[in-house]
C-alpha cells in the first residue's frame, strides 16, 4: 500500500533529520509512534473495518511498524556510536608525544650527612630520636643547668614566640638539640644510649652560621661511661663518617653549663679545599651532675658524656665547602653536585 510505504520513508527521512541531539529523534518518533501519532492513528481507524480487512490491513499496519522501529533504533545506535566517536577523538592521547619527563630530585647535602649519622651511630647501638623544634625556657636552658640570667645563656641568642607556654614561661625556638637530652633521659630509664639530629635556631650568620642549622645530640649515661668513652665513640664516629686517615681532631677545653669538664672538638684535614684550617664541628663533655638530676636520676650513681655536632660543619668538612649558606641559597648548580 503506498502510503503506508510512503509513511514509513518519510518516517525514516525525519530519524536521518535528527542530529545529535536525543529531543529531536524522541519528537519524530512521537510523530509516528506516539499516542497521537500516525501509526497509532491507523491502528485506531482499523476499528471500523470488517474483520477480513481489518486482519489484512491490521498485518500491513503492523509490518509498517515494525520499520519504523527498526529504523529509530538504527538511528539511535549511529547517533550514539557518533558522539562516543566525537568524545574518543577529543579526548584522544597522542601516544606517539614524547613524554613530560620528570626531573631527577636529589637529597641535599646536609639530608645526606644526617642520614649518615644516623647509620653509623645506630649500628653501634645508638637509638635515634625526634623532639619538638619549638622549646620550652626550663628544657631549653634551666634544666641545662643554665638559669634565668646565667651569663651562658647570651651565647644562644634566640627566636622567640609570641605568648607562653602553659606555665607563663616563654617559648622559643631551640638553640640547640641539647634539650633533647632532658625529654629521652627523663623518659627512659638507664642505660641511656641516643642521639636526636634536628633543626635548631639562633640569631646568626656568617661563613660558618646560618640563623636555621642542624644539630645532632648524643647522649649516653650509664654506671660507668668516662670521658674517655666521649673520644672514643667520637674518634670512632670521625673515621666512619670521613671515611679517611688524613684528618686531625682535637678536643679542646671549653666550658658550658650543662658538662662538666667541657670540650669543643675540632677538625683539620691535611689536604683538600680546607687544608690546615681548624674548624669547630662539636660541643661535648661529661654530663653535668645537676642534670643528671633533673633527668631525674640519681648523679651518685649514674654518670656519662654528652655532645651537640653541627651537621652543617661536618658537610662542609666532608665536601670541602667554605661556606655554608650555599647550603641555603637554593642554587641548583651547587646542589646538583652531590647528587
Ligand atoms: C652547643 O650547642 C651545645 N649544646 C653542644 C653540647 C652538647 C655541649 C652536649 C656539651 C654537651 P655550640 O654552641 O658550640 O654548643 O654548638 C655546637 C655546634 O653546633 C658547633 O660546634 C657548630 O658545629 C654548630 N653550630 C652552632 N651554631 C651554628 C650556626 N649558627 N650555624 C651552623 N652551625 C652552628
Ligand atoms: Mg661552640
Amino acid at each position: 500500500m503506498d502510503s503506508l510505504e510512503q509513511l514509513v520513508a518519510s518516517a525514516v527521512q525525519d530519524f536521518m533529520a535528527a542530529q545529535d541531539d536525543a529531543a529531536a529523534l524522541e519528537n519524530a518518533k512521537a510523530k509516528y509512534l506516539g499516542k497521537t501519532g500516525q501509526i497509532t492513528e491507523l491502528m485506531k481507524g482499523l476499528g471500523k473495518l470488517d474483520p477480513e480487512q481489518r486482519k489484512a490491513q491490521g498485518a500491513l499496519i503492523n509490518a509498517a511498524k515494525g520499520q519504523i522501529e527498526a529504523a529509530l533504533t538504527a538511528r539511535r545506535d549511529a547517533l550514539a556510536d557518533a558522539q562516543m566517536q566525537t568524545r574518543l577523538n577529543a579526548e584522544a592521547i597522542d601516544v606517539s608525544l614524547p613524554g613530560r619527563g620528570r626531573a631527577g630530585g636529589g637529597i641535599h647535602p646536609v639530608m645526606r650527612t644526617w642520614e649518615r649519622v644516623e647509620a653509623i651511630f645506630r649500628s653501634i647501638g645508638f637509638d635515634v630520636a625526634d623532639g619538638p623544634e619549638i622549646e620550652n625556657d626550663w628544657t631549653n636552658f634551666t634544666a641545662l643547668n643554665s638559669p634565668e640570667n646565667h651569663p651562658a645563656r647570651s651565647m644562644q641568642d634566640t627566636f622567640y614566640i609570641e605568648g607562653n607556654d602553659s606555665e607563663g614561661k616563654p617559648l622559643l625556638l631551640r638553640t640547640h638539640t641539647s634539650p633533647m637530652q632532658v625529654r629521652y633521659a627523663r623518659s627512659h630509664t638507664p642505660p641511656i644510649k641516643v642521639i636526636a639530629p634536628g633543626r635548631t635556631y639562633r640569631v646568626d650568620s656568617d661563613a660558618t652560621h646560618s640563623p636555621m642549622f642542624h644539630q645532632v645530640e648524643g647522649l649516653w649515661i650509664a654506671e660507668n661511661i668516662s670521658f674517655a668513652d666521649l673520644k672514643g665513640v667520637y674518634l670512632n664516629f670521625v673515621k666512619a663518617f670521613f671515611e679517611t686517615d688524613d684528618l686531625q681532631v682535637r678536643f679542646r677545653p671549653s666550658y658550658f653549663p650543662f658538662t662538666e669538664p667541657s670540650a669543643e672538638i675540632d677538625i683539620a684535614f691535611g689536604s683538600g679545599p680546607l687544608k690546615g684550617r681548624w674548624l669547630e664541628v662539636s660541643g661535648s663533655g661529661q654530663v653535668h651532675p645537676t642534670v643528671v638530676r633533673n633527668f631525674g636520676l640519681d648523679p651518685e650513681k649514674y654518670i656519662g658524656f654528652a655532645f651537640g655536632s653541627g651537621l652543617e660543619r661536618l658537610t662542609m668538612l666532608r665536601y670541602g665547602i667554605n661556606d655554608l649558606r650555599l647550603f641555603y641559597e637554593g642554587d641548583l648548580r651547587f646542589l646538583k653536585q652531590f647528587n
